[in-house]
């Protein structure tokens, strides 16, 4: 029957799909969401069923106080366990405060779903700015 034929279709391809395993985006410590961080893909392994992103906002090359800040935009395959304790282990060091260090991880389900980063991070820019600008109104002025 075409109907049986057609879910037959559906489930060999889902199961290729699955065969083939989850695609996350990987890097490892770019200062930036572009380049590496959405160009190079990786296909996980088999029991690698989420990907995860990391973001740490802090100076180089060691945490410093008083050093220029930026970020480092790590992405690989993980799965839910290690996802769980990661995001456990940073819960107080996400602060998303600009003139603190911290670290902020997150997971998603699903190929390629790592594109973007993180929600928190791109919420934490408006205000950034709004303090930046804040903060050099006041060194002007005084
Ligand atoms: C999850 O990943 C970690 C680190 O790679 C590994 O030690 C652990 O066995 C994995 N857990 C499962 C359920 O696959």
């Amino acid at each position: 029957m075409y109907k049986h034929y057609l879910l037959g279709c559906v489930v060999i391809l889902a199961s290729v799909i699955n065969v083939l395993g989850l695609e996350c985006y990987v890097c490892e410590n770019q200062e930036d969401n572009n380049e590496k961080c959405v160009k190079t893909i990786k296909n996980c392994e088999y029991n690698q069923d989420v990907c995860l992103t990391e973001i740490k906002w802090g100076s180089t090359p060691y945490w410093s106080q008083g050093a220029k800040k930026q970020y480092y935009v790590s992405k690989r395959c993980s799965n839910k366990t290690e996802c769980a304790t990661t995001r456990q282990r940073y819960m107080s060091l996400c602060t998303h405060i600009w003139y603190q260090d911290w670290v902020c991880s997150d997971c998603c389900l699903g190929d390629r779903c790592n594109y973007y980063i993180i929600s928190g991070s791109d919420a934490v820019k408006p205000v950034f700015i709004l303090l930046s600008g804040f903060f050099l109104l006041k060194t002007l002025i005084l």
